[in-house]
């Protein structure tokens, strides 16, 4: 590892492609964290290496890679999606360098290394909330449509087991491809089967999409409702996706519209340094991520390999813009606050609006 006086943060996102809208929230949320801490840190310079992996993860394991052996990184950050966290995860092992997981939230990802740490959030914890809203607000009659892959199958199966517990029935699991999704042949399934709601989790970047063909569509008006994690209303898209997003209720750990004095001077400070554009959950990961290397520098006093790094990055507590977070030192994974919130529009534009909260979630795929 860097033998002179850096310290190295070796960042693969996706900044191309499918996902790049996750890349660019990550990259800016981390250039933001640095500008308001500052690069030196217990007398280490810190630089902040970003690659783009365009979210292939022969790509993302290539890089990181490079990153280990030739760049001769301290930390690996960043992982725009589920395989390519996953992609990295023997080489974290092998070469005993943190891996933190900034975006990807299947639930096992924090298995695959003892080197991983996540400061985004797991499925499990966003879609349970939702499987106790749901049926304690009319809806007894759910078909889900999920991404066809790890976080999309976690949604499912934890929104599905804790709303038929609560006495709800869910007709129809519908699964659709990762890639270039076609979602119009299975709203049609959907409005056939006339559902009280559908349940939704696609990841970001693919809210928009769904919300165009649900209104065009007409399912709002034929009575089914819109749920699901708050990935589909990311608020990275909400205000581009109109009225029609009026009322939609979903469950998660970020909301631009987070009330707290540290949010409000978030988003007022990510804007400013970014055109405007709205930080979202993604965003938020970042920030924190860099919160978590920071400190694991500053405890082991710029002296510590991979191993210290990590044995600081457990246990790690604090106010994160999000809420109150601790960094399960266990599982290496993120315990939070997860919201209930609406779609409302204020001051002409929209927003995520928490209106109940659920404290302190641990990770519920951990228990499994
Ligand atoms: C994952 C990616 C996302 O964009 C998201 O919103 C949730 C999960 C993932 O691949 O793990």
């Amino acid at each position: 590892h860097a033998q002179d006086n850096t310290f190295k943060i070796g960042m693969i996102l996706p900044m191309t492609g499918q996902s790049a809208s996750t890349g660019r929230q990550i990259e800016a949320a981390a250039r933001l964290y640095m500008a308001q801490h500052g690069d030196t840190v217990a007398g280490k310079k810190v630089q902040l290496i970003v690659k783009d992996d365009t979210g292939l993860p022969d790509v993302t394991k290539r890089i990181a890679q490079e990153m280990v052996v030739n760049d001769k990184v301290n930390v690996l950050a960043g992982f725009g999606l589920t395989p390519l966290a996953l992609a990295v995860a023997p080489i974290a092992t092998q070469s005993k360098t943190p891996e933190i997981v900034m975006a990807a939230a299947t639930s096992s990802i924090t298995q695959a290394s003892p080197y991983i740490v996540r400061s985004s959030f797991t499925l499990p914890q966003a879609a349970v909330a939702m499987g106790d809203w749901a049926p304690k607000n009319g809806i007894k009659s759910v078909v889900t449509l999920v991404a066809d892959y790890g976080p999309g199958n976690d949604a499912e199966k934890f929104f599905s087991e804790r709303f038929e517990l609560n006495g709800g029935k869910v007709i129809e699991k519908l699964r659709v491809p990762l890639r270039n999704p076609d979602f119009a042949p299975f709203l049609q399934k959907v409005r056939d089967a006339k559902p009280d709601a559908l349940f939704v989790f696609v990841p970001s970047g693919a809210g928009a999409a769904v919300m165009k063909q649900f209104l065009e569509r007409g399912m709002d008006k034929a009575g089914i409702k819109l749920i699901g994690t708050g990935d589909v209303t990311d608020d990275d898209q909400l205000n581009d996706m109109g009225d029609g997003a009026l009322g939609v209720v979903t469950s998660h750990h970020y909301s631009t519209a987070h009330p707290s004095a540290l949010n409000k001077k978030f988003v007022a400070d990510f804007q400013a340094a970014n055109k405007n554009m709205r930080p979202n959950f993604m965003a938020v990961g970042g920030y924190d991520g860099m919160r978590i290397i920071y400190e694991a520098l500053k405890t082991t006093k710029g002296q510590g390999g991979g191993d210290a790094l990590l044995a600081a990055m457990k246990g790690q507590v604090f106010e994160s813009p999000r809420g109150p977070v601790l960094i399960d030192a266990q599982t290496r994974d993120i315990t939070q606050d997860i919201y209930l919130r609406k779609v409302e529009k204020k001051d002409g534009q929209l927003w995520n609006v928490e209106f109940d909260v659920i404290k302190s979630v641990k990770d519920p795929g951990k228990s499994k």
